[in-house]
């Protein structure tokens, strides 16, 4: 992992130093006294190298006086400088091979922001490299970031180091392949969390049965792995009663949900072999939502939160369920299931009534990469957002902008129009697929017969929770979207 401090803003006069420039800025303050140390140097490379300080634009200096290298990273306009966030991510990747540096950073905030994008750029998952470990060779371990005033940037980083934790815990969850990590071994993973304060219980596959979770058991019987459920409160809003900790009822939380389809082969209603396995992060919903909560506890939020988790392995079997069968969900009504591989809903459909039910919570928001049909609409920019609730769609979407984890809303109807019919049955209550058209709609309003009318809202990001290239703050791989996105969200109901 990457090692962060904070120092005095007093310039090193040797190893690795980057220096963030805004467009169009003579050197001024310590780079100028650096400048002049290094008898203009730094200005002569500069102009050579014709940096301008447009975004993103670097110029490695290779050993001026006693320095190993002074890599300049331009920042953009003044009045429109690029993301602290993303500076920092955009550090780590030019300085993959060094092991060590200092970056010259702004505010104790900037500084704070440097870091966290650093460290987030940093990710590597390489446990299952027994040669040429990563880790050691082509990475960055050390950054010391340079700031006025570093006591104020550490503890602003602590908060942050708290969500990338988070983001950290969700990645290894989704990257994992899923013969390691099943239900029963995500579950495990999310009870560790328990150290963190939060409170974690575990429902298998008995108490399942005994609560009547239909639709999520006829996706898992056709497995050897049992299903798991997994409940995570974190109770932080102050209260009256505080000192008698674990005994007070959670006051309005707010509930995320997530999709954890350990793997997806479709069931009966196989996938082709050609990229399903991708399917092994098809429970990154769960993931972002265990995550988001780990973040929340890490950084002692202040306010109530719930997150529900629906553990499953969809395979074909000999007691896999097949096209055409009929289960009764928790919420009493039937489900036709004319597809098997339509079954992330079948899962959501039972812990969201349940969230529900159990918790009444003020806003209910569930995770998942439920289809490839968004992938068509939406690409894998945005995650596609579908609600009932205008006010909570503008506060996702403007979190979501806020961490460059962006939304775009889809259309969903009221029930018993246009899109919500096609999901009667001639059989059973409600059919779990639509016709081939808007399939991501038709799937958010088959979860939105499991919503008694109160204020919700499905993020379908099965674009976005596994990207083919590295971003700013995100190597290629498991993004961990929704993290981040969830915790800002958070942050508007802390008192
Ligand atoms: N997990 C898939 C959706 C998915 C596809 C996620 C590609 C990530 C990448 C989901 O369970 C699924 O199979 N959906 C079907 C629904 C269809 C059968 C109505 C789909 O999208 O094809
Ligand atoms: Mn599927
Ligand atoms: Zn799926």
């Amino acid at each position: 992992m990457l090692e962060i401090s904070f120092a005095k803003a007093e310039l090193p006069d040797e190893g690795v130093l980057v220096l963030p420039l805004a467009e169009g800025a003579e050197l001024a303050g310590p780079v100028a006294a650096l400048d002049k140390g290094l008898k203009s140097a730094l200005k002569r490379a500069l102009e050579a190298a014709e940096f301008t300080g447009k975004k993103g634009q670097q110029a490695g200096i290779l050993a001026p006086g006693k320095y190993k290298k002074i890599l300049a990273i331009g920042t953009g306009k003044a009045d429109a400088p690029a993301k602290s966030e993303e500076l920092g991510g955009s550090i780590a990747a030019a300085l993959g091979k060094e092991s060590a540096a200092a970056v010259l950073a702004g505010s104790a905030e900037q500084a704070a922001k440097i870091a966290f994008g650093a460290r987030l750029r940093s990710y590597r998952f390489d446990k299952y490299r027994t040669t040429q470990k990563t880790d050691e060779k082509a990475k960055l371990t050390k950054l010391t970031v340079l700031t006025p005033d570093p006591r104020k940037a550490e503890a602003a980083y602590a908060l942050l180091a708290a969500v990338a934790h988070g983001v950290e815990f969700t990645r290894d969850l989704v990257t994992e392949p899923a013969n390691v990590l099943y239900p029963e071994e995500f579950a495990d993973r999310a009870e560790s969390l328990k150290k963190l304060g939060l409170k974690v219980e575990v429902f298998g596959q008995k108490e399942l049965e005994k609560l009547g979770f239909g639709t999520l058991l006829s996706v898992s019987q056709g497995s050897a792995r049992e299903p798991r459920v997994v409940v995570l409160q974190w109770h932080g809003a102050p209260h009256a009663d505080e000192g008698k900790k674990g005994a007070r009822k959670l006051k309005d939380p707010i509930a995320f949900i997530g999709k954890g389809v350990t793997f997806d082969t479709g069931g009966i209603s196989i996938k082709p072999a050609g990229g399903m396995e991708d399917m092994k992060w098809d429970m990154a919903g769960a993931g972002a939502v265990v995550g988001a909560m780990a973040a929340l506890a890490g950084r002692k939020a202040k306010l109530d939160a719930v997150g529900l988790i629906g553990l499953v392995e969809n395979m074909p079997s000999g007691t896999a369920t097949r096209p055409g069968d009929v289960v009764k969900s928790y919420s009493g009504q039937t489900v036709e299931i004319l597809n098997t591989d339509a079954e992330g809903r079948l899962v959501l459909a039972d812990v969201l009534y349940y969230a529900q039910e159990r918790f009444a919570p003020k806003y209910m928001v569930d995770l998942a990469t439920l289809t490839g049909a968004i992938i068509t609409g939406l690409g894998h920019e945005y995650a596609g957002l579908f609600t009932n609730d205008d006010e909570l769609g503008a506060k996702l979407t403007a979190a979501g902008a806020a961490v460059d984890e962006p939304l775009w809303r889809m259309p969903l109807v009221p029930l018993g129009e246009s899109y919500d019919k096609e999901l009667n049955s001639p059989i059973a209550d409600v059919k779990n697929i639509g016709g081939r058209a808007g399939g991501s709609i038709t799937a958010a309003q088959f979860l939105q017969r499991f919503v008694n009318g109160k204020p919700w809202a499905h993020l379908d990001i099965a674009g976005t929770a596994w990207a083919a290239k590295d971003t700013a703050v995100t190597p290629k791989g498991a993004t961990a979207f929704g993290v981040r996105l969830l915790d800002a969200f958070a942050r508007g109901f802390e008192a």
